[in-house]
C-alpha cells in the first residue's frame, strides 16, 4: 500500500503526458452516445458488453477493438467532444501539458475529411486550460505510400500539429519501412517520434533512432534486452514514453510487479509515465502513477524524477520547460 503522502504527491504533482492516443481516450459511454448521434451500428448491445470485450491478449487484439471504437467519429464536433473529455480528465490529474497522438488514416479511410479530424481535435486543445499540442501518427501496418498521401493531405493544416509519430502493429513493420516519409517530415521541420520496443525487438529502437531520426521513443521497454542500446539511450538521454497500465493490459508484462520501470530508471534512462489509451487500459495519468508505485519499490524521489522527465522531454520552448521544471521542484520542496 502507498502511504498517504506519496499518493497525494503523485496525484497533485504537476506533470506532462507525452504518450496518449486521442482515439484511445474514447470511453464506452461516449462511443455509444456518438454511435446514436451519428446513426452508426455497433457490434455490442451495451456499454457493459463493450467493456467486457476489453480483455486483450496482445497489441493486435487491442487494435482490432480500438479501430472499431473509432468508427463512431464522423463530424468535427465528435472529434472535439472526444478531445475535450480527455483534456478535462487530464486537468483533473494535474497534467499541465500534453502532446496528443491522432491517427488520421483511421478516419480518412472511412471518408472523413482530414480537416474534420484535425480541426475538431485542435479546437478542443485551444479551448482547454491544459497546454496541448498534436502529433500526427502514421499507421505502420499500412504502406509508406499511404503515409505520404496522408502527409500531403495534412500539410495544408501544418500549423495545427507539431510532430509526426508511428504507431499500430509493430512486429513485422520495422521503422525502416518509413525511412523516406520520415526524412521528408524532418525536412519539413516536424518533431519526430516512433513507437518501438513495445512488442518489437530492441533493434527497432535502434533503427527508429538511426534511420527515422526520432527524438523520443514511445514505449521502448524492451531496450533492456540490449546492454549497448541501453547504455546509448542513457548516454544520449533519449526519452522513453513508458505506459505501465498499457504494458500490463497488452501482456508485455504479466503483472505490474514485473514491470521494468524501476530497472529503466536505475539504468539512468529518461523515463516518463503515460496512459497510452486510457479508456481501454484502466486508467488515466494518476491511475498509471498509482498502479506503478503500488507495485514497485518507488518513492518520492522517483516521483519527482518522473515529473521532471516529463517536462524535460516535452517539445516545448526552453523557457516554458524551465518554468514547469521549477514548478515541479517547488512542489516537492514544499512537501
Ligand atoms: N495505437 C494506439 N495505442 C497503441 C499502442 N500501444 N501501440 C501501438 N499502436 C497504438
Ligand atoms: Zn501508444
Amino acid at each position: 500500500m502507498l502511504n498517504d503522502q506519496l499518493r497525494a504527491a503523485l496525484q497533485h504533482m504537476p506533470k506532462a503526458e507525452l504518450h496518449i492516443h486521442i482515439e484511445g481516450s474514447l470511453e464506452p459511454e461516449l462511443i455509444f452516445a456518438l454511435a446514436e448521434r451519428n446513426g452508426v451500428a455497433l457490434n455490442y448491445a451495451s456499454v457493459e458488453e463493450l467493456r467486457a470485450a476489453y480483455a486483450f491478449t496482445d497489441l493486435q487484439s487491442f487494435l482490432d477493438i480500438y479501430y472499431a471504437g473509432a468508427s463512431v467519429l464522423l463530424q468535427e464536433q465528435d472529434f472535439y467532444d472526444m478531445t475535450a473529455a480527455y483534456l478535462a480528465r487530464a486537468e483533473a490529474d494535474n497534467v499541465r501539458h500534453c502532446e496528443i497522438f491522432f491517427d488520421p488514416q483511421t478516419h480518412t479511410a472511412r471518408g472523413v475529411p482530414m480537416r474534420t479530424v484535425i480541426d475538431g481535435i485542435h479546437r478542443a486543445c485551444q479551448d482547454s486550460p491544459v497546454s496541448a499540442t498534436l502529433i500526427l501518427s502514421f499507421l505502420r501496418h499500412l504502406s509508406e505510400e499511404d503515409a505520404f498521401a496522408t502527409l500531403e493531405a495534412a500539410l495544408p493544416l501544418r500549423d495545427k500539429y507539431i510532430g509526426i509519430g508511428l504507431d499500430s502493429s509493430e512486429v513485422g513493420n520495422p521503422p525502416e519501412k518509413f525511412a523516406r516519409v520520415f526524412a521528408r517530415c524532418k525536412e519539413l521541420g516536424f518533431h519526430l517520434v516512433a513507437h518501438a520496443g513495445e512488442e518489437g525487438p530492441p533493434a527497432y529502437i535502434s533503427t527508429a533512432l538511426d534511420v527515422l531520426k526520432v527524438e523520443r521513443i514511445d514505449h521502448g521497454v524492451r531496450c533492456l534486452e540490449d546492454a549497448a542500446l541501453t547504455a546509448r539511450l542513457a548516454r544520449e538521454q533519449i526519452a522513453l514514453t513508458v505506459c505501465p497500465l498499457s504494458n500490463v493490459k497488452l501482456r508485455v508484462f504479466d503483472k505490474m510487479e514485473q514491470h521494468n520501470l524501476l530497472a529503466l530508471l536505475d539504468a539512468g534512462l529518461a523515463v516518463t509515465v503515460n496512459s497510452d489509451d486510457p479508456a481501454y487500459f484502466g486508467g488515466y495519468m494518476n491511475d498509471n502513477f498509482i498502479a506503478t508505485f503500488e507495485a514497485l519499490p518507488l518513492g518520492l524521489s522517483h516521483a519527482q524524477r518522473l515529473a521532471r522527465n516529463s517536462f524535460a522531454a516535452a517539445f516545448l520552448p526552453a523557457g516554458q520547460k524551465q518554468k514547469y521544471l521549477d514548478e515541479v521542484d517547488a512542489f516537492f520542496a514544499a512537501l
